[in-house]
């Protein structure tokens, strides 16, 4: 399948670290507002363990979408049991379809995406049990960075662009 609305967002720390029990690594508010401006009025698809992880659920302003065989019938939302259900029905579309993790869905997303919207947190997390795969990102080529200093870690972070070879 081969279409160029599809997009990864994610934030990583220096070695990949994503998440650990079901939950981000740190609540960065500067992220957390980037992440809204480029996935508002847009479509965001993401896999069942980040579904439930979500304080607010759906995200508002936005098309929600699932990949689950186990969750149905939720409402508002779209739920696909397949990877390449979701895949088929986003490439349909004309706005840009973000997919918002976890682990697993990156994993499989990242053999399509044209693009990625990378956050890297400039610190190590101590505990960690889902990553993102950066050596996939000799895949793409980095297109911009902006580094900002974010008070509530303590850290820096930079917000990296990257788009496929
Ligand atoms: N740092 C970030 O930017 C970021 C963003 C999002 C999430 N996270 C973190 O990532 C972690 C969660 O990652 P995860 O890998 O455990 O979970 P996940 O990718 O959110 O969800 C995995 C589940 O999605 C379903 N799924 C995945 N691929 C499928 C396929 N091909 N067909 C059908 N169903 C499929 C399965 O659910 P069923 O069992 O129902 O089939 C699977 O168990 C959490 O710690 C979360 O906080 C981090």
């Amino acid at each position: 399948m081969n279409c160029n609305n599809l997009s990864i967002i994610v934030a990583v720390d220096l070695r990949g670290a994503i998440g650990y029990k079901n939950n981000l690594l740190w609540h960065i508010p500067e992220d957390l507002k980037y992440f809204k401006s480029l996935t508002i009025n847009n479509t965001v698809i993401m896999g069942k363990n980040t579904w439930l992880s979500l304080p607010v659920k759906p995200l508002p302003n936005r098309e929600n979408i699932i990949i689950s065989t186990s969750l149905k019938n939720i409402p508002n939302v779209l739920v696909f049991s397949t990877f390449s259900d979701a895949l088929k029905y986003c490439c349909k579309k004309n706005n840009e379809c973000f997919f918002i993790g976890g682990e697993k869905i990156y994993k499989q997303a990242i053999n399509f995406v044209d693009n990625i919207y990378l956050t890297r947190i400039l610190k190590e997390a101590n505990h960690a049990d889902a990553f993102f795969p950066l050596d996939s990102l000799r895949h793409f080529y980095l297109i911009s960075e902006k580094k900002t200093f974010s008070e509530n870690i303590q850290a820096y972070i930079a917000f990296e662009v990257y788009k496929r070879k």
